[in-house]
């Protein structure tokens, strides 16, 4: 009996290669080989016969993609929580199922957002880059040497209030932060997932906000959580920057293009803001040392590593195999996206 086909577009560690491995008899699987992403080129040649493919989210699944592969593809196993790679109508028109990992990630993305959050307050990139060049500062100690705002007492608004948002509010309650807004695609209406009992529980209040002004207005701490979709894509730009407040900061761990990167360099340049921590950027991964952002003392950019703990990164491999068999076998995905 012929093999089914299935592709991965990554090398894959340990138990998460091993349960892939173990379907060799059944299964023809085709894998990139470098440490670098997959090239397009090399994902459509050989997505030709495929029932299976496993992503990253460096890789567009598109029309383009499904049409090389032809018409017995059946599933995706996405590499990520985020799913603005995929086109999801190109795939629920084609009965292709979408399984991805949006469980075992949220603890080291959520730890990654407090981090952000106190690297923009304290001047932590700044601080760092002085100390390397070599620029330790010669008084012996200034009161106001590299102050900035602080945690406790502070409005935390939230663009998006899901799984990740909410494991950062529960790292930030016990700073003391004083209230939390959210903004989600229903402003002003209160979400319905309490994903760790904390609208329920925490004794400060937490009210969803029913602009995004008013969330730029009202917050001290603002963190890009929401999904890049067409409605969220630079949802934070000029007109949001001018309204924040100037000993703001804000920190994004979703994706690069919801922030207008160019408002928020003119924002830095102005001071219409404090400070940035970046996970993600737009353009990335295509930043180079010259890149304007890079300019911005009080901008930390890391390269989009939210999820990169060693143990988040083997659940994220194991879980997006098991979606793959799962989809091959017609079993149920431990995520699947409702298309
Ligand atoms: C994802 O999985 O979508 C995240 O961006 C990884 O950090």
């Amino acid at each position: 009996m012929a093999k089914t086909k299935v592709l991965v577009t990554r090398q894959l560690i340990d138990e998460a290669q091993r349960l892939l491995d173990a379907k060799e008899e059944e299964l023809e699987i085709v894998q990139w080989q470098s440490e670098k992403p997959c090239e397009r080129s090399w994902l459509l040649e050989n997505a030709k016969g495929a029932s299976g493919i496993l992503v990253m989210l460096s890789d567009k699944v598109d029309e383009e993609l499904l049409e090389a592969a032809g018409p017995q593809l059946k599933a995706i196993a996405s590499f990520s929580v985020g799913t603005d790679h995929v086109d999801r109508n190109a795939l629920k028109k084609r009965n292709i199922r979408l399984g991805y990992t949006p469980t075992c990630l949220t603890d080291a993305v959520a730890d990654l957002t407090i981090m952000l959050i106190l690297m923009a307050q304290r001047r932590g990139g700044e601080s760092m880059a002085k100390v390397t060049k070599g620029e330790w500062p010669q008084m012996p100690w200034h009161p106001l040497l590299m102050t900035g705002p602080q945690i406790r007492g502070c409005t935390v608004g939230f663009l998006g209030f899901g799984r990740i948002a909410q494991a950062s509010l529960q790292r930030l309650l016990p700073f003391g932060i004083k209230r939390v807004i959210y903004l989600t695609s229903k402003p002003g209406q209160p979400v319905k997932e309490d994903q760790l009992g904390l609208l329920k529980n925490a004794n400060i209040p937490i009210e969803p906000a029913s602009s995004a002004d008013q969330l730029a207005e009202e917050s001290d701490v603002v963190i890009v959580g929401c999904a890049l979709t067409p409605d969220t894509k630079h949802l934070v730009s000029t007109d949001f920057f001018a309204k924040m407040k100037k000993l703001a900061v804000i920190v994004n761990i979703a994706r690069g293009p919801i922030i207008d990167t160019n408002a928020l360099v003119k924002a830095l340049d102005e001071e219409q803001i404090f400070g940035a921590g970046l996970d993600v950027i737009e353009d990335e991964p295509n930043i180079t040392a010259d890149h304007p952002i890079l300019r911005q003392p009080r901008a930390v950019l890391v390269p989009h590593i939210g999820s990169a703990t060693i143990e988040t990164r083997e659940k994220m491999a194991t879980e997006s195999v098991k979606n793959l068999l799962a989809g091959l076998a017609n079993e149920k995905m431990v995520n699947e996206v409702q298309l």
